[in-house]
């Protein structure tokens, strides 16, 4: 069967349904940043909360992976902490990571926070100067960070590699933790809904960036996978026709957790082969090419076929790395990673 070239957004919409397609779309998660030389130009201009707040440079920024790479699917240039602010969290962005002034680690701290609901935020703003930027064709997709994971910053205040102070408040104080999670899920999903219904977004994708650090023992689900179903299913109740991602680092192992949630696409890192996860779930893969592949422009076209490998990835995949890319990346390497997913329907095979 002949399929004539889709614009990007039917490629988006029917690769989620699970529907055959031209070719796979392509995109990177953390796309627009530090490893191109555009992104850095435009951080001489503005700081780097200017830019989440400011929605014509953040629309800007949000398009330089289509012009650069021809990308198919366009992320809004934000951050997982911005909305942490309209709940009285005072985050800055220094050099070497986030860091939260008041992190919150007892009852008294809790109680402190603001409840937040958003009404055209700047981020809904920015997404829809990027579509008018960009026309129709092409998708936008909004995001946020789950609960756990928005918990883990608030809670540890800084980055963190092994998390002992939200691991502390989960075994000395469960209750609180829970209830700073009921109070971040309704941040999460107020935000989501803002980006849908205000902004215009095609999607949605929801980083579970530190739940794979819990325990397999019933943990996880009781502190990450609960808070991720909650989510999701208020921004279904509003938004019931818009594709909603769930990625997770520390997916292996995970994935008939990760469909659990309700999500429509099981963004997955790379320490699980794609063929692996697709026995276990049905729903659109998105994945999961390691970002220090990126490192090196000459090995892409070979570690592409290794991702595929016993893989169907003509329906049901939207081919992307495992986690964010690095700074260090090389813009070519990212150029052929686009260009290694489009030739392995040019080859079929
Ligand atoms: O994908 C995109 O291009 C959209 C933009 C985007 C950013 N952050 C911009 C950013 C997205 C999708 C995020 C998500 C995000 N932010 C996550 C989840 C994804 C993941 O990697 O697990 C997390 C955990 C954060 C929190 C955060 N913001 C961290 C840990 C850091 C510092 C570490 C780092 O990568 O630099 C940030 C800062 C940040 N967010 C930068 C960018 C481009 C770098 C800041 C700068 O430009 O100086």
């Amino acid at each position: 069967m002949t399929i004539t070239a889709l614009s990007k957004k039917e490629r988006y919409q029917l690769t989620v349904k699970g529907e055959e397609t031209d070719r796979p779309p392509v995109w990177l998660m953390r796309q627009a940043g530090r490893y191109m030389p555009e992104y850095m130009a435009m951080r001489k201009e503005y700081s780097f909360n200017d830019l989440c707040l400011n929605s014509e440079a953040a629309a800007r920024a949000s398009m330089l992976p289509l012009d650069i790479l021809d990308i198919d699917i366009l992320i809004i240039f934000n951050d997982i902490l911005t909305p942490l602010a309209d709940m009285g969290i005072m985050v800055e962005f220094p050099d070497g990571g986030p860091v939260i002034r008041n992190p919150v680690r007892n009852s008294e701290d809790l109680n402190g926070l603001q409840y937040a609901t958003f009404k055209n935020p700047p981020v809904a703003q920015s997404i829809r100067r990027l579509k008018e930027l960009v026309g129709d064709d092409v998708p936008v997709i909004g995001f946020c960070g789950s609960p756990f994971t928005l918990a883990a910053y608030v809670v540890e205040g800084k980055m963190s590699r092994n998390q002992d102070e939200i691991k502390r408040l989960r075994f000395e104080q469960p209750t609180i933790l829970a209830a700073l999670l009921d109070r971040l899920t309704e941040t999460a999903a107020s935000y989501l809904i803002a980006q849908i219904v205000d902004g215009g977004a095609d999607g949605v994708q929801i980083f579970e960036s530190w739940g794979g650090v819990l325990a397999g023992n019933g943990d996880y689900m009781e502190f990450a996978g609960l808070y991720q179903r909650r989510l999701i299913e208020k921004v279904r109740a509003v938004c019931p026709d818009t594709p909603i991602q769930l990625f997770l680092r520390g997916s292996g192992g995970r994935v008939p957790q990760m469909a659990a949630s309700g999500a429509d696409v099981i963004s997955i890192d790379w320490q699980t082969p794609l063929a692996v996860a697709r026995q276990q779930t049905n729903l659109c893969l998105q994945g999961n090419l390691d970002p220090t592949a990126l490192l090196v422009p000459g090995c892409i076209e070979d570690q592409v076929a290794r991702m595929v490998e016993g893989f169907d990835w003509r329906r049901g995949w939207i081919a992307n790395l495992g986690h964010g890319i690095t700074p260090q990346a090389s813009v070519e390497a990212a150029k052929n990673f686009v260009k290694a997913v489009g030739n392995l329907a040019r080859k079929g095979g």
